[in-house]
């Protein structure tokens, strides 16, 4: 199969979490008892991507290499780069380019939640599409603030909108990506919007004009969070808190994920647990290591 890399885009201003960022990044803030970014990264990991370019803006990437660092500690591989100013999503490609390199990517947004029983099933078939793009469709009840994607009886995507103000459907297109090597030559041909962005829709209805666009739907049964105002933020958290309480398992652990695909040996998850054993988070860790 063709290697596939992973983007988390981790940039931009949020405006809408001020005065929380006026300070730091918005991909930082917890998220119960995580930082933002660990829920996009768990996302990537559950696609079997090991490597990862983390981009963020010239104040916060900094912030992440102290956290992240390498990827060493749990089996991967982080590379970091800058956006200058937050020009739309689509430049990530052009960021990215030498890090693609001649390999498929996927790309997650740094404030987006994906939580579900279905979740690896759907990214390891999504990964496994290697000369098209796929993107997803989730059903909301208000999509305007989203990406919104109309699909037909096949499963097609027949037209895709960015923020439309009448959506000719309910499904929104959240914040992750799987595209093929062409998106780099692609993110090249996309022209600043009317907001003055390059947006990530002209690239999505570039390979929908190809017919290379799948839309997989998310359904019901999976959990979509975009963290990007006050109220989305403590939802998410108050989300996260009420699963993890419920069940006593964590959702999107880095370190758990890395265990059980073997990137991190026993030895390795508990060095790990050490420094956070006043935690449950590091409990929790500790308690792997002892499972056969
Ligand atoms: O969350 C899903 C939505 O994300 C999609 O449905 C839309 O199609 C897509 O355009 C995007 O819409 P948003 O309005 O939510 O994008 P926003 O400008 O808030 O940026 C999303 C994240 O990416 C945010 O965490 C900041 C970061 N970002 C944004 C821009 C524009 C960057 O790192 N660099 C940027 O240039």
């Amino acid at each position: 199969m063709k290697k596939r890399k992973g983007i988390i885009l981790a940039g931009g201003s949020a405006t809408r979490l001020y005065p929380l960022t006026l300070a730091i990044s918005k991909q930082i803030m917890p998220v119960y008892d995580k930082p933002m970014i660990y829920y996009p990264l768990s996302v990537l990991m559950q696609a079997d991507i090991k490597e990862v370019l983390i981009i963020s803006t010239p104040r916060d990437i900094v912030t992440f290499k102290h956290l992240l660092g390498n990827g060493e500690k749990w089996g991967m591989q982080f590379s970091y780069a800058i956006q200058e100013k937050p020009k739309g999503l689509a430049e990530a490609f052009l960021i990215g380019e030498d890090f693609i390199g001649e390999d498929n990517v996927a790309m997650i947004l740094g404030d987006n939640m994906f939580y579900g029983e279905r979740l690896e099933k759907i990214l390891r078939k999504a990964n496994t599409r290697e000369d098209e793009a796929t993107i997803f469709g989730y059903y909301v009840k208000d999509p305007r603030a989203y990406g919104v994607v109309e699909i037909n009886e096949e499963g097609h995507a027949i037209s895709i909108e960015e923020k439309p103000e009448k959506p000719k459907s309910n499904y929104a297109v959240p914040g992750l990506y799987f595209y093929t090597n062409e998106v780099v030559a692609m993110a090249k041909e996309v022209k600043p919007s009317a907001r003055g962005e390059l947006e990530i829709t002209a690239i999505n209805e570039m390979y929908m004009k190809q017919n290379k666009l799948t839309v997989e739907k998310l359904g019901r049964a999976m959990t979509w969070f975009d963290t990007g105002t006050h109220d989305a933020l403590l939802e998410t958290a108050s989300f996260v808190q009420t699963i993890q309480k419920r069940q006593g398992l964590l959702i999107c652990c880095p370190e758990e994920i890395a265990y059980q695909k073997g990137w991190i040996t026993r030895k390795q998850l508990i060095n790990l647990a050490e420094p956070f054993m006043k935690t449950d988070y590091g409990v929790y860790l500790k308690d792997l290591a002892k499972e056969e």
